[in-house]
């Protein structure tokens, strides 16, 4: 099969994952019989340098026209004084707006090779975990009315939080659908006993478990949900919250699963395009130092294989090649913790996986 793929880079440690990621794509595809066609595009604060704009208008044509988007990460502290519609994280809102991609999967397991890394005891981890967070990606306070405006203390700013129904409802249904596929356990977060929003989310969403009744359904606050994951994370399966709760939520599932650069995203809408992309950032105080981890976005790049193309023989290759890799012994820096281990640089641990592949 042939597919086009656009290529987000973007900033700081961007480029050398993605790059990873696109060698271990070309050598499935060899492997496979497939072709994938790449072309990048610019998006962040590359794209402010070199057109002004974080996400030009030839990114979004570009990502429209192709079957899925490979992303790195945006950002960094050269374009921190940008006002914040020009700021390089506007355009990754810009872009899961563009593409309509209101659903953001972020799967959190342990890898049993890994088990050092984590910073939860081992009575809590016991056997491991494996969680998926299903984020609600293009509404709540990410795209709610914002702005300044004079208040009681005179000048302040404000963001709104607002969800509709059909928002909650669509989302919902993927946190069902999936809990389906899985244990058949969800557990919805959000902050009905203060927020309005949240309590539309709530009576939503129970409204829609009465069309799941094999799903054994549970709502939580999340200020305890934030406790829960590390004081028994094992009770959760599938998770669905709001966009900002998501965002934070996913980084502290990703943090007890040893380190941030082992977590894999997508993003999808309605359409069968997705985006695909590490959940980390653009990490600027190593970028160009070929120390990042690319595990990540090589496993965004198997969900894409998986979930925008339907080639799941080959999305479970290249996950075990990375399993393999991980359990022969083989670390990036951040996986090392206070070990002896000598890490591998971004290249060579992606050799490590082209030959496992
Ligand atoms: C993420 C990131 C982004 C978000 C930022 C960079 C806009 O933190 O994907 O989790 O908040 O969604
Ligand atoms: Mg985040």
């Amino acid at each position: 099969m042939e597919f086009n793929i656009a290529l987000l880079k973007g900033d700081g440690i961007g480029p050398e994952i993605v790059d990873s990621a696109v060698a271990v794509l070309e050598k499935t595809a060899d492997k496979f019989g497939h072709k994938f066609n790449f072309t990048p595009y610019l998006i962040g604060g590359c794209a402010i340098d070199a057109t002004g704009k974080p996400l030009p208008q030839e990114t979004v044509d570009g990502c429209l026209a192709s079957d899925s988007v490979l992303l790195g990460a945006v950002g960094g502290p050269k374009w921190d004084d940008q006002p914040g519609d020009n700021r390089p994280e506007k355009a990754l809102l810009g872009i899961r707006e563009a593409l309509g991609l209101y659903t953001n999967l972020r799967p959190a397991k342990l890898y049993p090779a890994l088990r050092n890394a984590s910073p939860l005891k081992d009575e809590i981890v016991g056997d491991g975990f494996d969680l998926m967070i299903v984020r609600e990606l293009t509404g709540g306070i990410y795209f709610g009315d914002r702005g300044y405006r004079h208040g009681k203390y005179g000048e302040e700013a404000y963001d709104t939080e607002a969800y509709s129904v059909t928002e909650i409802e669509r989302i919902g249904r993927v946190a069902f659908d999936s809990a389906m596929k899985r244990s058949k356990k969800l557990c919805s977060i959000d902050k009905a006993n203060v927020l309005e929003s949240s309590r539309l989310w709530r009576k939503t969403m129970h409204k829609l478990a009465e069309e799941y009744p094999e799903v054994e359904y549970s709502d939580m606050f999340v200020d305890n949900a934030a406790m829960q994951l590390v004081r028994n994370p094992r009770q959760f399966d599938v998770i669905v919250t709001s966009n900002m709760f998501g965002d934070i939520l996913s980084d502290e599932a990703s943090q007890i699963t040893g380190s941030i650069g082992m977590l894999a995203s997508a993003s999808m809408g309605a359409a069968t395009r997705g985006m695909y992309e590490p959940i980390h950032g653009s990490a600027p105080d190593i970028a160009g130092q070929n120390k990042a981890n690319p595990i990540a976005t090589i496993l965004s790049a198997a969900m894409m294989l998986r979930f925008s193309f339907g080639l799941s023989a080959e999305a479970n290759a290249i996950e075990k090649a990375v399993d393999d890799v991980l359990n022969a012994g083989w670390r990036t820096a951040d996986l090392v913790g206070n070990s002896e281990v000598e890490p591998l640089t971004c290249t060579e641990i992606t050799e490590k996986i082209l030959e496992a592949l």
